[in-house]
C-alpha cells in the first residue's frame, strides 16, 4: 500500500499534481494539476458526466463561482458554515480544534460537541500545538466561517462570496430550471465546478484543500409521488457502515444488497439508496479498490444543517477513512429558504388528476373601514390578514385578531376582517420540491484512484512502480516508441502511429529517449495501459508490418499487424 508521501512524490515527478505558486513559496491548500493529473481529472469528470448526467437523463449547467451575499444568508452558510478554530497563543498558528481532539481520543465527531466542551477536552488531554509544541490549554475554541469573501464592483459596495458548494448555483436558478423541465417532477440538474473553502488546516495533499472541484447532482422530487428505479440497483452489493455498526464499534460492516438494506430500513430514503447503488458501480468502474471502500451513515448529531438522512462514500487512504462523496436528503430546505429570501417562485404547480373541491379559509377585509382606521398600512394589514387566514384559521375565532404588518402590530375586529370558510374548486397546488443530493469531491476521487492504483513489483530483477489505472481514466492511453531513435523507418512509422491513435480519439505519447526499459518504466509510473514498440523485425518482415504491444500490469507482449492496432486499442478502451 502506498503512503501519502509516495503518492505526493510520484505526482510531482510525473506531473499529476503539485503545490501551486511554488516560486513564491506556495500557499497551503492550493494545488495545480499537471499534464497527467489534468487529463486524469478530465477523464474522471467525463465518466461522472456519463453516469450521472447522460445515463440518468439529467441536465447540466454551469453557474458563476461568485455569488452575492443574500444567497448565503438564505442558504444558511453565512451563519452556519463554520469550523472549530483554536489558535496557539505562542506561535499564532490556527488549528481545527475538533480534529486535535479526535486525534487523541476515541471521539469520532468532536464537531458535534459544544465549543466549550472541545476546549475542556483540549485542556484535559493536555493537547499541544502541532506547529510549535506549546500547550493549547486555556485557549478559546471559536467558530470560523469557511467562506472566502469578496467585494463585487469597483466601489466594492456589494459583498459576495466564493461559493462553498456548487449546489447553490443550481438552487438559485430553480425558477428557470423548472421551466426547462416543463414543470414536471422529478428532474435532475448536475454541475461540475469549483468550490472554495478557507479550510483552517489543509492537509493530505488533495484531500483537504481550499479550492477544489465538486461534481453535484440535485435531484428535484415530489416526495409524495416520485420513486426511484430501485429495481435497477436492488442486487448491487454494498458494504454499509451503518449507524448501528458504528455503535457496536467492533470494526464490522453490514455486507448486504441495496434491496435488502431498503427492506430492512437501514437506508431510510429510497432515493438515497438508489444513488448509493449506482455510485457503488461507478466507483468500481473508475478503479476504486472496493475492499478499501464503504458507505458510512451519518450519526444524528453529525448531519449538515440541511440534511435529514445522509451517507458518505468513504475510501481508505494512507490507513485513514476519508469522505469522498456525500449523499444527502436535503428535503425542501433549500428551495423553501430561497423562496422566503429570494424574489421568485421556487415551487412547482402540481396538477390534480381531477379538480378538487376544498374548503378554504378566506378573509375579505372591509377596506372602507381599514383605510380610515390604519391609513397607509391598510393594504399591508389586509395582506397579513389573508396570510393568517390561510395559515391559522383559528386565530379568527374571537372578536379581534392581531397581525404584524410593516414592522408594527395591529388589532383588527374579526367583523371588519370578514373571515369565512368557502368551498373552492382547485385544479392543483403549489408544492416545494424536495432535493436528493449526491455530491462528489473530484480531487478526492482522483486521489483515491491514484492511491488505489499504486503498485510496486519486480520486473526482470528490477523494482518498478506502476499505476494500475483503468483504461477509461488513464491520462495517457498509449506510449509509442521506435526501438531506436536513429532509424528513420522506425521513427517515421512510430510518428505515424501516434497520429493515427490520436485521430481515433485516444491519447498517445511518442518517446524515443533512453533505453526501452526506461521508457516502459516512465509510462508504467503514469499508468499508461499499453506501450507500442516499432522495431526492425516488424518493419522488415516479409508479409505485413507488425509492432509489439506491451500490457502494463502483466508486462506481457504480443505482436500485432500494424493495420489492426488502432481497432484493437479502441476495442479495449471501450470495454
Ligand atoms: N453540497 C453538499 C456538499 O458540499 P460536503 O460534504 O461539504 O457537501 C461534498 O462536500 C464533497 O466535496 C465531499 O464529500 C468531499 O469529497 C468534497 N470536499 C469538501 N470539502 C473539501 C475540501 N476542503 N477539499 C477537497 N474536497 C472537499
Amino acid at each position: 500500500m502506498a503512503d501519502t508521501q509516495a503518492i505526493t512524490e510520484l505526482s510531482k515527478r510525473r506531473g499529476f499534481f503539485f503545490l501551486s505558486s511554488d516560486a513564491y513559496g506556495g500557499v497551503a491548500g492550493f494545488y495545480t494539476f499537471g499534464p497527467q493529473g489534468a487529463a486524469l481529472k478530465a477523464n474522471v469528470e467525463s465518466a461522472w458526466r456519463d453516469r450521472y448526467t447522460v445515463k440518468e437523463g439529467n441536465r447540466e449547467i454551469e453557474a458563476p463561482t461568485i455569488m452575492p451575499e443574500p444567497v448565503f444568508e438564505a442558504s444558511g452558510h453565512l451563519d452556519g458554515f463554520n469550523d472549530m478554530l483554536v489558535e496557539c497563543a505562542s506561535c499564532g498558528e490556527s488549528h481545527r480544534a475538533d480534529h486535535l481532539v479526535e486525534d487523541v481520543t476515541d471521539i469520532e465527531d468532536a464537531e458535534a460537541l459544544p465549543n466549550s466542551e472541545v476546549a475542556d477536552l483540549i485542556a484535559d488531554h493536555d493537547i499541544h500545538c502541532p506547529n510549535c509544541g506549546e500547550p493549547l490549554a486555556g485557549q478559546a475554541v471559536e467558530n470560523f466561517n469557511l467562506m472566502f469573501s469578496t467585494d463585487i464592483g469597483p466601489g466594492g459596495d456589494q459583498p459576495g462570496y466564493l461559493r462553498p458548494e456548487t449546489a447553490q448555483g443550481i438552487f438559485v436558478e430553480f425558477p428557470r430550471l423548472k421551466e426547462y423541465a416543463r414543470n414536471q417532477l422529478p428532474f435532475g440538474v448536475t454541475q461540475i465546478g469549483r468550490a472554495y473553502r478557507n479550510e483552517i488546516s489543509p492537509r493530505k495533499g488533495l484531500v483537504r484543500v481550499r479550492e477544489f472541484t465538486q461534481a453535484e447532482l440535485e435531484q428535484f422530487i415530489d416526495p409524495e409521488e416520485d420513486e426511484p428505479n430501485l429495481d435497477a440497483v436492488a442486487d448491487v452489493e454494498v458494504r454499509l457502515y451503518s449507524a448501528e455498526e458504528q455503535n457496536k464499534d467492533d470494526g464490522g460492516y453490514l455486507e448486504t444488497t441495496i434491496g435488502e438494506a431498503v427492506e430492512a430500513g437501514v437506508i431510510a430514503n429510497e432515493w438515497v439508496a438508489y444513488y448509493l447503488g449506482i455510485s457503488q458501480e461507478w466507483y468500481e468502474r473508475i478503479g476504486v479498490d472496493m475492499d478499501r471502500f464503504r458507505f458510512r451513515q451519518h450519526l444524528a448529531g453529525e448531519r449538515a444543517h440541511y440534511a435529514s438522512d445522509c451517507w458518505d462514500a468513504e475510501s481508505e487512504l494512507g490507513g485513514d477513512w476519508v469522505e469522498i462523496a456525500g449523499f444527502a436528503y436535503r428535503g425542501d430546505y433549500d428551495l423553501s429558504k430561497h423562496g422566503e429570501y429570494g424574489d421568485d417562485d421556487f415551487t412547482v404547480f402540481k396538477q390534480y388528476d381531477e379538480p378538487k373541491t376544498v374548503e378554504r379559509a378566506v378573509v375579505d377585509p372591509d377596506m372602507s373601514t381599514l383605510g380610515p382606521e390604519f391609513g397607509g398600512a391598510a393594504a399591508d394589514i389586509a395582506d397579513a390578514l389573508r396570510d393568517l387566514a390561510a395559515r391559522d384559521p383559528d386565530a379568527f375565532d374571537g372578536d379581534e385578531v392581531t397581525v404584524d404588518a410593516d414592522g408594527e402590530t395591529y388589532t383588527v375586529s374579526t367583523e371588519v376582517a370578514d373571515f369565512r370558510v368557502e368551498e373552492q374548486t382547485e385544479s392543483g397546488e403549489h408544492i416545494t420540491p424536495h432535493v436528493v443530493e449526491p455530491s462528489f469531491g473530484v480531487g478526492r476521487t482522483v486521489y483515491t484512484v491514484l492511491e488505489h492504483a499504486y503498485r510496486e513489483d519486480e520486473v526482470a530483477g528490477e523494482e518498478r512502480t506502476y499505476l494500475a489505472l483503468e483504461p477509461e481514466v488513464a491520462p495517457t492511453y498509449v506510449g509509442v516508441f521506435p526501438l531506436v531513435g536513429n532509424d528513420e523507418r522506425l521513427t517515421d512509422l512510430a510518428t505515424e502511429l501516434v497520429r493515427d491513435v490520436r485521430e481515433a480519439g485516444l491519447s498517445a505519447e511518442y518517446d524515443d529517449s533512453g533505453n526501452i526499459g526506461r521508457r516502459y518504466r516512465r509510462k508504467d509510473e503514469i499508468g499508461t495501459p499499453f506501450c507500442v514498440t516499432v522495431d526492425r523485425d516488424g518493419v522488415e518482415s516479409e508479409g505485413e508490418t507488425t509492432v509489439t504491444v506491451r500490457e502494463r500490469d502483466t508486462t506481457a507482449q504480443i505482436r500485432l499487424p500494424v493495420d489492426a492496432l488502432v481497432d484493437e486499442l479502441t476495442a479495449v478502451r471501450e470495454g
